[in-house]
């Protein structure tokens, strides 16, 4: 998700400095921007002067002391309560004043991230769609402290990105995941009972409802682990039955199976 967000938000005119784990996975990302790039240049969507250019605006920040002259950082790590935690505390002295934090977390409570970190007035959900570059959706979330300046400067950049964006009130998992998730995790039960088989079930929904991608293959595409860990935050935070996370699910990223990034989910990409 950050490579895809970097990758817009470059291509749109603005400097972005990445933070990673490492220079290796700084260079696998600026390896995937540069794909990515190089196949809308081929599709005619962007020149080959638009493609330089946006990498050139592209920097490494190896320490968070790079991050320092930002006036917006949006955290797009693992989908880890205790992971994002982490970050915020380390991060937030050496941000500007006035700086804005954005979270990218696809389900977790804004609120009680915001409430981690020294600007809960300042920190804003930003919730992007993968792959970032094709879906048009910002799901944006304001926490209870979240100030009207810090909604209207993130909705300005939401504009500017070419994206279109829908507000939904802070509760888990926002809109798009309280609704999708559902009902991945209920194709992964369909799955579970043998009712049918992958192939069946994801034909099923692509020919009968009409989605691009079959439940299965787009619960690989968006990681097993991102899956169950939504499905989580659902079932605890709303405390219904309803959202229990399949066994089957929980199986599988226990198996370390997590789909497309591990090169095998429900579909085998070895
Ligand atoms: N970067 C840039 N362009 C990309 C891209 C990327 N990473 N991936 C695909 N594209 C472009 C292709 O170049 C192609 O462009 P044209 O229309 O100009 O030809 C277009 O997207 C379609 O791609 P493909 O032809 O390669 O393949 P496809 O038709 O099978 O589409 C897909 C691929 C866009 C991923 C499509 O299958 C799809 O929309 N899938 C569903 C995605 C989805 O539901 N995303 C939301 C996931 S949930 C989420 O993100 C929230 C969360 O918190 C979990």
């Amino acid at each position: 998700m950050g490579r895809g967000i970097a990758h817009v938000v470059a291509l749109s005119g603005y400097d972005v400095a990445i933070n990673d784990l490492s220079k290796d996975a700084y260079d696998a990302a600026i390896a995937a921007i540069d794909k990515n790039l190089t196949r809308q240049v081929s599709k005619g969507k962007i020149s080959e002067d638009d493609r330089a250019t946006a990498l050139g605006r592209i920097s490494f920040a190896e320490t968070y002391e790079g991050l320092s002259d930002s006036d917006l950082v949006i955290e797009a790590a693992t989908e880890d309560e205790t992971v994002k935690r982490k970050i915020f505390v380390a991060l937030c002295p050496f941000l500007k004043p006035d700086a804005i934090l954005a979270t990218n977390t696809s389900s977790i409570s804004i609120t009680r991230l915001a409430a981690t970190t020294d600007r809960p007035e300042r920190f804003i959900g930003m919730h992007f769609m993968n792959p970032v570059p094709v879906m048009e959706l910002v799901e944006m979330i304001r926490g209870i402290a979240t100030d009207d300046a810090t909604f209207v400067r993130a909705k300005e950049l939401v504009g500017s990105l070419g994206k279109t964006m829908a507000v939904s009130e802070d509760f888990p998992a926002f809109m798009v995941n309280r609704i999708l998730l559902p009902m991945i995790n209920e194709a992964v039960y369909t799955l579970y009972e043998g009712v049918g088989s992958v192939d069946a079930i994801d034909t099923a929904m692509r020919l009968g409802a009409n989605h691009p991608m079959g439940p299965l293959q787009l619960a690989d595409f968006i990681g097993l682990d991102t899956c169950l860990s939504i499905m989580q935050v659902l079932y605890e935070g709303l405390a219904d039955s309803k959202y229990r996370p399949c066994p089957l699910l929980v199986k599988y990223v226990e198996a370390g199976w997590l789909g497309r990034k591990t090169n095998r989910g429900f579909y085998d990409y070895r």
